[in-house]
C-alpha cells in the first residue's frame, strides 16, 4: 500500500472506530427501560460532546438560550466526559432549587476552583459538607449580618461622597478637553467603589482556629477574596448595565431623577432608609438586574439521584445549569415587550415579583435554596447607594450626557 494512504488508514481507522462505538452506545442507551433522562441536545461530537458549540464571540447563556428555542425547556449537554442538565424554566428552576435542594446542593468540583480558590477554601465554591456550612454560618452571622453591615453603614456612606468627590475631580481636570465631554470608564468606577475590607473581622472571629482542617490563614484569604469577588464584580456590573440603561433611555432616567429630587432632595445623599421610599428607583435595579443578570448561568452539581416533578430523572454527578438570563427574558412570563427596559412593569403587571423568586421562580437572579446567595438585599441597596453616589453630582452641577451604550459599545461620558 502507499506510505501516505497506510498513514491516513491508520489516522482514520480508530476515530471511525470510536465514532462508530460511540452512537451503538447512545441508541443502545435511549432503547433501555431504565429511568427518563432529559432529551440530549443535537449537535454533540464524540469525546468532546457539544464543546465545540461554545467559547469564541457568542456568549454561552445565549448559546444555550437559543438552543432551548429547539430543544426545550429542559435538555442536557455533553461537556466532554460530563453530562449537564440545563434548565431554562422557572418552574423547572423552582422544582431543582426548593423541592430538590439537597440534591443540587452542592458546586461542581473544577479545577479552576480547587487551583484558585485556596483548594476549594473560597466558601462559596465548595461542596456541599461541614466546611462550607460552617463557613456560611460564619459570614451570615459574623460577617454579614444587618447588625454589622449596621457598624460599617458611615464607611459606606463616607466610601460613595470620596467616590463621587474623585469621579467629579476628575471631571474638573479634564473639563473642555473635548467639547466639555470626559470619556469616563464606569466599569472600573464602579469597580473602586464596591471593594471593601471583611479582614480585620475575620481575624478576629477566627483567632488561630482552624476549620474542618483548614487553617485560619487560608480560610481568612480564600473568605475575603470569595466575598470581594462575589459581591464586587456582580454589583459593580449590575450598575453599570443600570447606568447604560438608563442613558439610553432618558425619559426614565428624568422619572428617577424626578423621584430622587422629591424623596431625599438634593441637600444631602441617599441613606439606606430611603431605600423603601424610593419605588421607581427599585423598579430601575429589578428590571436592570431582569435583564441583564449578573450571573447568567447559575452552576450546580447533583449530590444524590433525584426524579424532578417533570418526570426526568437527574442521576448523581451530573452538572446543573439554570439559565437566569433566559428564564428572565421569557415572554410566556414577562409579555411581548420582554426584552424592552421597562421598569413600570414591577409597578404594575409584575409589581409582586420580588428578586427572591417567593412567588415564582420568574426571577433568580439570586439563585435559590440553600446555596442562594444570602446577601441579595444588601446588594439591591448596594446598587442603589452606588447608582445615588453618581447622582450627587447633580448637587455640583454636572449632569449625564445621553449617549450610546449598548452591548460592546462604548460612548458615553458627563458634562460639566
Ligand atoms: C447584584 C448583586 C449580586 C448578585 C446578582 C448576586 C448573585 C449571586 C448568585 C446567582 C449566586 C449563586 C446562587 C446559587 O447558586 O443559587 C450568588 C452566591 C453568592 N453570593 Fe451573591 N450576588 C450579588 C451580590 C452579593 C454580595 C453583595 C455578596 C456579599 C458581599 C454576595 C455573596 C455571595 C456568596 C458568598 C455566594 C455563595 C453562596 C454559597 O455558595 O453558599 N453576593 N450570588
Amino acid at each position: 500500500m502507499d506510505p501516505f494512504l497506510q498513514i491516513v488508514v491508520s489516522c482514520l481507522l480508530p476515530l471511525l472506530l470510536i465514532f462508530i462505538c460511540y452512537h451503538l452506545k447512545k441508541s443502545s442507551s435511549s432503547t433501555n427501560s431504565g429511568p427518563i433522562l432529559a432529551p440530549e441536545a443535537a449537535g454533540a461530537w464524540p469525546i468532546i460532546g457539544h464543546l465545540h458549540l461554545f467559547g469564541g464571540k457568542n456568549l454561552t447563556h445565549k448559546t444555550l438560550g437559543a438552543m432551548a428555542d429547539k430543544d426545550g425547556p429542559i435538555f442536557t449537554i455533553k461537556l466532554g466526559s460530563h453530562k449537564v442538565v440545563v434548565v431554562n424554566n422557572g418552574e423547572i428552576a423552582k422544582d431543582c432549587l426548593t423541592t430538590h435542594d439537597m440534591a443540587f446542593s452542592t458546586r461542581p468540583t473544577i479545577v479552576a476552583s480547587k487551583l484558585l480558590g485556596y483548594n476549594y477554601a473560597m466558601f462559596g465554591f465548595a461542596p456541599y459538607g461541614d466546611y462550607w456550612r460552617e463557613m456560611r454560618k460564619i459570614a451570615t452571622v459574623e460577617l454579614l449580618s444587618n447588625q454589622r453591615l449596621d457598624l460599617l453603614k458611615h464607611i459606606w456612606s463616607s466610601e460613595v461622597d470620596t467616590w463621587a468627590s474623585e469621579l467629579y475631580n476628575k471631571l474638573c481636570l479634564e473639563k473642555g478637553s473635548e467639547k466639555n465631554r470626559v470619556l469616563v470608564d464606569m466599569k472600573r468606577w464602579f469597580g473602586d467603589l464596591t471593594e471593601k475590607d471583611f479582614m480585620d473581622v475575620m481575624l478576629n472571629i477566627l483567632d488561630g482556629a482552624n476549620v474542618d482542617g483548614v487553617d485560619a490563614d487560608t480560610i481568612n484569604k480564600a473568605t475575603c477574596l470569595n466575598l470581594m469577588l462575589a459581591g464586587s464584580d456582580t454589583t459593580m456590573i449590575a450598575l453599570t448595565w443600570a447606568l447604560s440603561l438608563l442613558l439610553n433611555n432618558p425619559n426614565k432616567l428624568q422619572k428617577a431623577q424626578l423621584e430622587l429630587d422629591q424623596i431625599v432632595g438634593r441637600e444631602r445623599n441617599v441613606e439606606e432608609s430611603d431605600i423603601q421610599n424610593l419605588i421607581y428607583l427599585q423598579a430601575i435595579i429589578k428590571e436592570t438586574i431582569r435583564l441583564y443578570p449578573p450571573s447568567p448561568l447559575l452552576l450546580r452539581a447533583t449530590k444524590e439521584d433525584c426524579t424532578l416533578t417533570c418526570g426526568y430523572h437527574v442521576r448523581k454527578g451530573t452538572r446543573l445549569m439554570v439559565n437566569t438570563w433566559k428564564i428572565q427574558r421569557e415572554e410566556r412570563v414577562w409579555g411581548h415587550n420582554s426584552e424592552e427596559f421597562e421598569p413600570e412593569r414591577f409597578l404594575t403587571s409584575h409589581k409582586e415579583v420580588d428578586l427572591r423568586g417567593k412567588l415564582g421562580f420568574e426571577m433568580v437572579s439570586f439563585g435559590g435554596g440553600r446555596r442562594s446567595c444570602h446577601r441579595e438585599k444588601k446588594a439591591e441597596s448596594f446598587t442603589m447607594m452606588g447608582e445615588e453616589g453618581l447622582r450627587t453630582g447633580r448637587r455640583w452641577g454636572w449632569e449625564v450626557t445621553v449617549g450610546v451604550v449598548g452591548e460592546g459599545r462604548r460612548g458615553w461620558g458627563f458634562r460639566g
